[in-house]
């Protein structure tokens, strides 16, 4: 079975790819290869920052390694906070400080149409791979559920009558942008073995 490394130190989002996965490949964490380091993501898109992750912890590791970015892009706002999204209020990177911060700024709006868009980068031998995967939906007025995590309380994809934090993982997968770009790279991976 093809082992990776999977850049991130976000658990959720590492549950939520192992579901996806499904034992497919052996998914390794950074702390399971004894990785401590708050990655960098420096950069003014989410394709460099993707890129920077997977090509630091390549260095380290000299494992096959993906990573992913993913931001909050709202039209109102034009694009914001997009590669800001988890330090939109601040250094803290504090969900319900982000998510404030955001419902201030599209009080009076109109139009609330959203999107996550995700970009994974893959080092397979040292070959770097993107791919991406975007949920378009709306934000709400006032937040709703306790799953998940990030923005999720406020976003409701389209299609669904309740939002992400208000689903199980295997409903938010149904719809959400992370899962549509890794069954991006599960197929290119399939398709090369
Ligand atoms: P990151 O830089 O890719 O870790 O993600 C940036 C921020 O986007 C996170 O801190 C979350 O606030 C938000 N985010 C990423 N993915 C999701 C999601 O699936 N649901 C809600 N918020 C998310």
């Amino acid at each position: 079975m093809k082992t990776l490394v999977f850049a991130t130190n976000n658990q959720n989002k590492v549950n939520e790819i192992r579901k996806v996965t499904n034992g497919l490949f052996n998914i390794i964490t950074l702390q399971e290869a004894g990785i401590d380091i708050d990655i960098p993501e420096p950069h003014d898109t989410l394709e460099a920052n993707a890129t920077e992750k997977s090509t630091v912890i390549y260095g380290l590791t000299k494992q096959d390694v993906f990573s992913e970015d993913t931001g909050l892009e709202v039209i109102a706002l034009k694009g914001e906070p997009g590669v800001k999204s988890a330090r939109y209020a601040g250094e803290g990177r504090d969900f319900q400080a982000n998510i404030d911060k955001l419902l201030v700024n599209l009080e009076g709006k109109e139009n609330r149409q959203a999107q996550f868009r995700t970009v994974v980068s893959l080092l397979l031998d040292g070959k770097e791979y993107v791919f991406e995967g975007i949920c378009k939906g709306s934000i709400i007025q006032e937040q709703k559920g306790f799953k998940g995590f990030g923005y999720d309380p406020v976003f409701i994809p389209d299609g669904a009558d309740k939002t992400f934090a208000e689903m199980t993982m295997d409903e938010k997968n149904t719809f959400s942008h992370r899962k549509k770009a890794i069954s991006k790279l599960i197929d290119f991976l399939n398709e090369i073995a």
